[in-house]
């Protein structure tokens, strides 16, 4: 017989999701009705009352999703259909620090496929598998915007910027045995049932959280400075001059990687994709719009 990831029995007549005790579902229709009142019309509430039911019980399960059906007036097939749609919706349970490598093009190139195969074999466990201790999942992931910091890994959705396959083993290894890690940027780590809680859109009350969080680092800035027209400056460490944050790589410190001899020249150094390029704002012989004979 085939079932789902959360035991249903396809092709079977379904039992009704068992309730939620009195106490918790007190507690969630609370929360669901604060969700919900932010919207104008309830059905577009369903994503946060998700992530609602899957900080209670770290997945979406059957009585979850029953839950926001009888919340919001949908049917669970309706329901269902949007959990099942979004993968950060997890359909059974895993563990409490969900890892995932970007296997994405650049990030594979620059390690994440290494990475990943590493994890694999480290942990024991394959793609969406979780560790016997019930701390990891590892999954690979897919572009999270955060190339310039490849290969990244994230750890419930916060970023572990310019790994190895040495310090994501170490990454995991204090995920598990409780040692304290710091992401790159951004808020600090918590557990993915708290990660789903924010997700659903309640305060991080954290100490510090909303502050760490919010801000772009230096070598995603870098392409604002470019299109603002400055330059970026270039000349390496290594070569005596001073350096741009940006060919730092990570925060962290990570080594530069690029080993090609640097123009001490800014303007030589732009590409021609880098370099502002001429507008009809800066060409006046080439003003935008119709020309003379188009505008009669
Ligand atoms: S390819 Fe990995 S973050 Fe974009």
């Amino acid at each position: 017989m085939t079932t789902t990831p959360e035991g249903v029995s396809l092709g079977m007549p379904q039992l009704p999701a068992p309730d939620y005790p009195d106490d918790v579902r007190a507690r969630l229709e609370q929360d669901a009705r604060e969700i919900v009142a932010r919207y104008p019309d309830s059905r577009s509430a369903l994503l946060p009352l998700l992530h609602l039911v899957q900080s209670e019980e770290g997945h979406v399960t059957r009585t979850g999703m029953q839950f926001c059906a009888d919340v919001l007036g949908l049917t669970t097939a309706e329901v269902t259909a949007v959990a099942t749609f979004y993968t950060m919706y997890r359909r059974g349970p895993s563990g409490d620090y969900q890892v995932g490598v970007c296997t994405n093009t650049l990030c594979a190139v620059m390690g994440g496929d290494a990475i990943f195969e590493a994890l694999q074999d480290h942990l024991g466990v394959g793609n969406g598998g979780t560790t016997d201790d019930g701390k990891v999942t590892l999954e690979h992931i897919e572009c999270n915007a955060a190339c310039d910091f490849a290969p990244v890994v994230m750890v419930n959705w916060e970023f572990f910027d310019n790994q190895t396959v040495r310090s994501a083993k170490q990454l995991v290894d204090d995920l598990r045995a409780g040692v304290p890690v710091e992401p790159t940027r951004g808020a600090p780590l918590c557990t993915f049932k708290e990660t789903a809680r924010i997700l659903a859109g309640f305060p991080d009350e954290r100490e510090g959280a909303v502050e760490a969080s919010g801000s772009a680092g230096p070598a995603s800035l870098i392409g604002l400075r470019l299109a603002k027209g400055e330059a970026a400056r270039v000349v390496h460490p290594r070569d005596g001059g001073p350096h741009d944050e940006a060919h730092d790589g990570a925060q962290g410190g990570a080594a530069p990687r690029d080993t090609a001899p640097h123009d001490p020249s800014p303007s030589e150094h732009l590409s021609s994709h880098d370099a502002p390029q001429d507008t009809s704002a800066s060409d006046p012989a080439h003003p935008a719009g119709p020309t003379a004979e188009e505008g009669e």
